[in-house]
């Protein structure tokens, strides 16, 4: 393949992905942006494998590699559980990180990349390399350590050393300096060394800031870390000098960043001290996932049959589904119950949390698999302040993002989280197992309210109680 040729693919390459990232945008478009995606990486992959920076010695490791790498990931994608995506995800950022490094290592220690450069262009590529491996190492260590607490292998506590923003400065500083000492450095040995320490240091540094942060906070560090994987694979792009790289690059750090920055929003999080890292964990710092707080006053159960009687009677019907749901896999008979309340004229809609479940659009995902209509399902804030007019409420697995107290205890760890105001329904109905917290850890004064009811079981259980009493 000739290098025009190479350039022309990229540059269609780089327009499938543009229009993937627009059609992800919106679930109705989503298939096709996927679509699209595929079919670029596709490009992308076959004209530089086949293209002229690729010898042809080298073409069976590649392909044996690649073939590795397929098996590996289809296994993975077929076994992975819905609720596991983000932990998934993670790991592949810390996989993107690393190759960002090992790149880095190999331009800086192979002689033949440096032939022929001006000592200007030289200092350019070394900084390229420099800052590739800083933020690859920094992308490893921290998406590795977000897979631990989102695995539950390490615990959701942040951990705060003291003085811990000053070690974050005193690193920063020596990463400068030896920044300073790598680029004046004369020859590969003299500057191993600075790299070698760069690296290492920017490897404690990753550890370090996702460590600090709470296990409520962990999607946004998820999505910040996937918009460092994207810098890392532009970092990396620089190095081989490969445009399609950097561009690509910038379209997954840029995403990414507005990704975190809507996540933020919808978390209560301050944006800038998110990608300062070690954020959340200050004053009322979330309790380790899983926890759960003292219960404070009675709660009135309900039957199904009863929740199925309710449904009958109501003419407006606002379900909320949470994690829940997914743990559950009860989208199935959500959806038979919505159509079965659909038929008797029930105005049945979705109101779908930003950070509901555990990762974004999670919900949308699995309503979307169960073939619930997208013209029912909205966003928070397109919903919110339709509860009032709603007679029943019934949220399904779901728990921080119907919290009352994000409004009205300002002392709570999700004080100020923009939530579902459930509460605000003629009727509400909470179903979940038992009277466990959520992911933050914390109580939930809406299963006390007056107007609440508790049924309590098992999401895809009780569904299938409700709807055989629904058809009775
Ligand atoms: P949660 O607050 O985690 O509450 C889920 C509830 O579902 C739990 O209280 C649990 O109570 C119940 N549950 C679990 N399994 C169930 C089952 N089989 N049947 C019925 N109920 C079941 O979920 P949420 O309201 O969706 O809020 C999401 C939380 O996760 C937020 O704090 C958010 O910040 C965080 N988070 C979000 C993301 C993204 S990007 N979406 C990623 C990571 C973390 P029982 O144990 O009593 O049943």
């Amino acid at each position: 393949m000739t290098a025009s040729f190479v350039t022309v693919a990229y540059l269609g390459a780089t327009i499938l992905f543009i229009l993937c990232l627009g059609g992800l945008s919106n679930q109705e478009t989503s298939r096709r942006g996927n679509l699209y995606g595929i079919v670029g990486m596709t490009i992308a992959v076959l004209a530089t494998v086949f293209g002229p920076q690729v010898m042809t010695a080298g073409l069976p490791y590649i392909i044996g590699a690649m073939l590795v790498g397929a098996v590996i990931g289809m296994y993975a994608a077929r076994v992975v559980q819905m609720t596991q995506m983000p932990e998934l995800v993670a790991l592949m950022h810390s996989l993107v990180g690393l190759a960002a490094v090992l790149v880095g290592y190999a331009n800086f220690i192979d002689p033949a990349v440096t032939v022929g450069l001006t000592p200007a262009e030289n200092t350019i590529h070394e900084i390229e390399m420099y800052v590739g491996v800083l933020i690859g190492a920094i992308t490893f260590s921290g998406s590795l350590i977000a897979f631990g607490k989102l695995a539950g292998k390490i615990g959701g506590k942040p951990m705060l050393l003291p003085a811990r923003h000053w070690l974050n400065l005193a690193g920063l500083i020596a990463v400068i300096w030896f920044g300073y000492r790598f680029v004046a450095a004369h020859g590969v040995a003299e500057a191993m060394l600075p790299m070698l320490v760069m690296t290492v240091i920017a490897l404690l540094f990753g550890v370090h800031m996702v460590m600090a942060i709470g296990g409520a906070d962990m999607p946004v560090v998820v999505s910040m870390l996937n918009s460092y994987s994207g810098w890392a694979a532009a970092a990396t792009g620089f190095m081989l000098s490969n445009d399609l790289l950097i561009v690509v690059g910038a379209l997954v750090g840029s995403s990414g960043a507005i990704l975190s920055y809507i996540m933020c929003n919808a978390m209560n999080r301050n944006f800038v001290s998110v990608i300062a890292g070690g954020f959340g964990s200050d004053g009322g710092a979330p309790k380790a996932a899983g926890g759960s707080a003292a219960p404070e006053g009675e709660v009135t159960p309900i039957s199904a049959v009863e929740t199925a009687e309710m449904l009958k009677e109501a003419k407006e019907v606002i379900i909320v589904p949470g994690y829940g749901m997914a743990v559950a896999q009860a989208q199935h008979t959500v959806h038979d119950i919505t159509q079965a309340l659909r038929e008797r004229g029930v105005n049945v809609r979705f109101g779908i949390h930003p950070v509901a479940g555990r990762m974004p659009g999670h919900m949308n995902v699995l309503l979307a698999e169960a073939k619930v209509p997208y013209d029912i399902v909205f966003e928070m804030d397109e919903l919110n302040e339709d509860f009032p007019n709603a007679d029943v409420a019934m949220v399904i697995g779901a728990n921080d993002i119907v919290n009352p107290a994000a409004q009205e205890d300002p002392t709570s760890p999700i004080a100020g989280m923009p939530v579902l105001e459930v509460w605000k329904a003629k009727h509400s109905i909470v179903m979940k197992r038992s009277m466990a917290s959520g992911y933050a850890g914390v109580d939930n004064p809406l299963f006390y309210k007056d107007n609440n009811r508790m049924l309590f079981g098992d999401a895809k259980k009780m569904l299938d109680e409700v709807l055989v009493a629904l058809k009775a």
